[in-house]
C-alpha cells in the first residue's frame, strides 16, 4: 500500500495525479487551499470535490485544506489518516504575473512562499518518514518560465528554477535512503493556462498527459532517474541537462585580466566540444591544469571612462 500526498490537487494537474494514484490503489491526501490562481481567498470545496470523486470511484482519499506554506500539517494529515507517506507531489502553485518594473514585494514574497517555501515545508516534513522507512518518492514542479525566463514572470521564474536546485540536492542527499526526487516542467490546460493559449492547443494539452511520466518517476522500480529534469505535456516527454562549453582556461595569475578573456571570448561560448557536468568535483582538475599554463596573452586594456564599458 502506498500513500501519496498531492499538493494543489483540487484542480488542474494535481487533480489528474490524485485521481490517477487513487485509481491505481494508492491512498491519497488531496491538499488544496482552494483560492484563486492569484493566491487570493480559500475554500474547502476544491479538495472536497476531488476526494468525493475518488471515493465515488471506489478509491481512498482524505482532504487537507492547509496552505503548502504549512506543509507539516499536510504531511500530518497523511500520517493521521493512513499511518505513512510514500509519495509527495509538490504541485500547488499560483501566479502573480506583472512586469518587473511594477512588481511589488508582495508579488515576489507570495510566489516565493507558495512555490519555494511550500515545496520545502512539505518535503522537510516528509523527509524523516522517508529516511526511516528507507523509501520515498518526490516530484517537484518547475516550469518552462523557470528554465528560460518569461515576460512578466520574474518572481515565478525565480521560484520555479529554485525547484531545480532543490531537487538536485534532495536527490543527492536522499539517494542512500532510496529517496528519489525529480523535477518536471509540465505543460497542460488548466485555469493557469486557459487565458494564455488558444483553445485548439489547450484541447491537446490535457493534464492527464503529464501523469504517465510522473507515474514512471515515482514508481518503486525507479531508482535510476534521480535528480533529473523533465519536460512533459501533450504526449511529449524530454529530459533536460546542464551543458557547459569546454571553455577558456587561463593561468590564474596577474595575466588573468579582462582583456585576456576578451581576446579569446569565442572559446568561452564554443559549444562544439561540450561537457555535461552533474557536480562541482570536476572543477578541481581544471584548477590543476590552470596552474601548469604560462601567462595569458593580453588584448587591448579596457577601461570604464566611457558609458560603454567593454572596448576591445
Ligand atoms: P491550477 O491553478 O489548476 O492548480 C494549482 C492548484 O494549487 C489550485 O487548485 C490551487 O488552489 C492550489 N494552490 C494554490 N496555492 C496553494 C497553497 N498555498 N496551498 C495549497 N494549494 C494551493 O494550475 P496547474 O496548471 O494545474 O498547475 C500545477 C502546477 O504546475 C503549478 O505549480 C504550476 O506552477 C505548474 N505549471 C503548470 C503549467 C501548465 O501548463 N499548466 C506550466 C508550468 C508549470
Amino acid at each position: 500500500m502506498s500513500v501519496a500526498v498531492i499538493t494543489g490537487a483540487g484542480g488542474g494537474l494535481g487533480k489528474a495525479y490524485a485521481t490517477f494514484f487513487a485509481s491505481r490503489g494508492a491512498k491519497v491526501v488531496v491538499n488544496d487551499l482552494g483560492g484563486s490562481f492569484k493566491g487570493e481567498g480559500n475554500s474547502t470545496k476544491a479538495a472536497d470535490v476531488v476526494v468525493n470523486e475518488i471515493k465515488a470511484a471506489g478509491g481512498e482519499a482524505v482532504a487537507n485544506y492547509d496552505s503548502v506554506a504549512d506543509g507539516d500539517k499536510i504531511i500530518e494529515t497523511a500520517i493521521k489518516a493512513f499511518g505513512r507517506i510514500d509519495i509527495l507531489i509538490n504541485n500547488a502553485g499560483i501566479l502573480r504575473d506583472v512586469s518587473f518594473k511594477n512588481m511589488t514585494d508582495a508579488d515576489w514574497d507570495l510566489i516565493m512562499t507558495v512555490h519555494v517555501k511550500g515545496a520545502y515545508k512539505c518535503a522537510r516534513a516528509a523527509w524523516p518518514y522517508f529516511r526511516k522507512q528507507k523509501y520515498g518518492r518526490i516530484i517537484n514542479t518547475a516550469s518552462a518560465a523557470g528554465l528560460f525566463g518569461n515576460f512578466g514572470q520574474a518572481n515565478y521564474s525565480a521560484a520555479k528554477l529554485a525547484m531545480v536546485g532543490f531537487t538536485e540536492t534532495l536527490a543527492k542527499e536522499g539517494a542512500k535512503y532510496n529517496i528519489v526526487c525529480n523535477v518536471i516542467a509540465p505543460i497542460a490546460a488548466s485555469r493557469m493556462t486557459e487565458t494564455v493559449m488558444p483553445p485548439e492547443i489547450l484541447e491537446n494539452l490535457k493534464p492527464d498527459w503529464v501523469v504517465p511520466l510522473v507515474a514512471v518517476l515515482v514508481h518503486k522500480d525507479n531508482t535510476s532517474e534521480n535528480g533529473s529534469i523533465f519536460e512533459a505535456g501533450g504526449g511529449h516527454v524530454a529530459k533536460f541537462r546542464w551543458e557547459r562549453s569546454s571553455g577558456l582556461l587561463l593561468k590564474a595569475d596577474e595575466s588573468y585580466t579582462a582583456s585576456a578573456i576578451i581576446k579569446q571570448w569565442s572559446k568561452v561560448s564554443d559549444f562544439s566540444n561540450p561537457q555535461y557536468p552533474s557536480g562541482v568535483n570536476d572543477f578541481v582538475g581544471l584548477l590543476e591544469e590552470s596552474m601548469k599554463l604560462g601567462p595569458s596573452p593580453q588584448g587591448e586594456k579596457i577601461d570604464f571612462t566611457g558609458r560603454v564599458a567593454l572596448v576591445t
